[in-house]
């Protein structure tokens, strides 16, 4: 399974991801994860990323081309992939069709997230994260057992700097100038499902799943 997820800031891609990876039993690859892993580490990578995340921009090309190209060689994402917040822009596109192009294993689908930004910002403001394992969180649809605390490694829960409203809106406006054009680029190649985001999880999860079983991609 060689599988894109696109779509707007707070769309759902990463709460879909877990569930469509553990279907498929293929590699969640988020680029945002990596970056904000990187930073937590004090990488070059990270500290390098950092300042773009937190004004809400994107991070250049040729350094998330770059490290999407090496993660794409580790040996788990030989059976297969599922890219999350990758690719945001027509030249990571291009690239990321040449690499796949190179090792002949293009492709099968690019699942588009459709949801209006008024939602979106509403499921951004509730949502909190665990700094230390990355898990994800919703004041509402999906609590933590007990408030503030990551129930899989016991971590104070956080808002990310980059969920701050403002910088919530430029990151929408940065998902409306550069990223959305990609729905008529893989329209054009015939790859492109577009998936209602909007209900709750479970109901998501399952119109993802009916989407990918009638592309024919195989579990
Ligand atoms: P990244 O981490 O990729 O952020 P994003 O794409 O903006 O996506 P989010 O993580 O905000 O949201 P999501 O769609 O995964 O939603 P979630 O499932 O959490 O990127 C961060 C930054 O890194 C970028 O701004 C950029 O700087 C940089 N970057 C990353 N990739 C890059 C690239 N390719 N090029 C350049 N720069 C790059 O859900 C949101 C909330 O809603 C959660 O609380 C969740 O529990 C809840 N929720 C989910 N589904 C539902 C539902 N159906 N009903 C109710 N609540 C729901």
């Amino acid at each position: 399974m060689r599988i894109v997820l696109l779509g707007p800031p707070g769309a759902g891609k990463g709460t879909q991801a877990a569930a469509i990876a553990a279907a498929y039993r293929v590699p969640h690859i988020a680029t945002g994860d990596i970056f904000r892993d990187n930073a937590r580490q004090q990488t070059e990578l990270g500290r390098l990323a950092q300042g773009y995340m937190d004004r809400g921009e994107l991070v250049p090309d040729d350094v998330v081309i770059a490290m999407v190209r090496n993660r794409l060689q580790l040996d788990d994402a030989a059976i297969g992939f599922l890219l999350d917040g990758f690719p945001r822009t027509v030249p990571q596109a291009l690239a990321l069709e040449a690499v796949l192009a190179e090792e002949q294993r293009p492709l099968q689908a690019v699942v588009s997230f459709t949801i209006p930004d008024e939602i979106v910002i509403r499921r951004i403001a509730d949502r909190r994260s665990c700094p230390d394992c990355g898990a994800v969180y919703h004041l509402e649809s999906a609590p933590p057992e007990v408030a503030d605390i990551c129930d899989r490694c016991k971590g104070w829960l956080v808002q990310r700097p980059d969920d701050a409203e403002d910088v919530v809106r430029h990151r929408l406006e940065e998902y409306h100038a550069k990223t959305a054009k990609l729905e008529a680029f893989y329209r054009e190649r015939g790859l492109l499902r577009e998936l209602d985001a909007v209900g709750p999880v479970e109901e998501v999860t399952r119109r993802a799943l009916a989407l990918l079983d009638g592309k024919g991609v195989s579990r």
